[in-house]
């Protein structure tokens, strides 16, 4: 079997993970850079040449697309799904997570728990919005941001106005959400792998920061039983948008969980440090799975 990770580094913690694992496994694993695929596409079909050399022989692709080439990526990701082969994420489900507000939309359609959450592309509309939203303080994002750049904190009118017209003004949009105070500074991060919970932890912001991402200085905390009711609503998320893995971000409200989002390139270098669970593993052995599944469907 042979594994294609696209990955833009083989330094980067969790692809590093991944190859280890894969090895460990005795499974053939090949570091791809997305942004060395080179795509052909004629009336024979579609091919990606790496390095000028066409690749072949792939059972099976496991995307690993940052957020700075969603676009190229997403390319690369198709490519591979016209070639027949399986890939775990899959381009379109990969473009559902990666928009926010695209992912809360498809989630408030099948009535999954979020904040309440607003867009609106004229600053005439923010006092409807206001209304919509509460109370201050509410959070203001980006719809593509990741690793907590992009989400604000605005403490009144003011500074929410100053904000959102700077970026309209520049033409990027943003979401106003409601900010969950009993959370402040504190989320749990799922990590949904094939349709099960392989991993969670509580995520902790340092002091005087909101946002709990490890890259803002957060760090995780094990949980050794999750409720219920945050279990189904991270593997309800993941169905929605059609990730098979996902780092599904939610909320402790008072009125349960609510959920912000769902990565779909998850990191998990914190993850397997505050659980002990071998994440890599698992993510190679469900890949193995589908590619093993697909083989047989095609000698079939
Ligand atoms: N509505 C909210 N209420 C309270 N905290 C929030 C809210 N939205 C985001 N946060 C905090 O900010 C962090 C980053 O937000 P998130 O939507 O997950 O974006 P990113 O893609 O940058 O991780 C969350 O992990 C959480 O700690
Ligand atoms: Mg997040």
């Amino acid at each position: 079997m042979r594994l294609v990770v696209l990955s833009r580094s083989r330094n980067l913690h969790s692809t590093r993970r991944l190859e280890e694992e894969a090895r460990r496994l005795k499974v053939e694993c090949l570091v791809v850079n997305p942004l060395r695929c080179q795509l052909k596409v004629s009336s024979t079909g579609p091919e990606v040449f790496v390095y000028g050399k066409k690749l072949e022989g792939v059972d099976v692709v496991l995307p690993r697309i940052g957020t700075s080439i969603t676009e190229y990526g997403l390319l690369v990701v198709r490519h591979f799904e016209c070639m027949g082969i399986p890939v775990v994420n899959d381009s379109d489900s990969i473009l559902n997570s990666r928009n926010k507000f695209r992912a809360l939309q498809t989630c408030a359609a099948k009535g999954l728990a979020m904040p309440f959450s607003v867009m609106s592309r004229s600053l005439s509309d923010i006092h409807a919005a206001y209304r919509m939203v509460g109370s201050f303080p509410m959070v203001m994002k980006l719809l593509q941001g990741a690793q907590g750049i992009g989400v604000m904190l605005g403490h009144d009118r003011s500074a929410v106005e100053s904000v959102v017209s700077t970026l309209l003004s520049f033409d990027k949009d943003l979401i106003l959400q409601e900010y969950v105070k009993e959370s402040a500074g504190s989320d749990i991060r799922v990590l949904v792998v094939g349709g099960k919970v392989v991993a969670v932890m509580r995520r902790q912001a340092k002091s005087g920061e909101f946002r709990a991402n490890v890259h803002r200085g957060g760090w995780g905390q094990n949980i050794t039983q999750l409720p219920k009711r945050y279990e189904q609503l991270a593997l309800a998320a993941a169905k929605a948008v059609g990730l098979e893995v996902a780092g599904v971000d939610l909320l402790e409200s008072s009125t349960g969980p609510k959920l912000l989002e769902v990565n779909s390139s998850p990191g998990f270098q914190e993850l397997e440090k505050a659980t002990g669970i071998n994440v890599a593993e698992k993510m190679i052995q469900m890949t193995m799975r589908k590619a093993a599944q697909a083989k047989k469907r095609r000698r079939r």
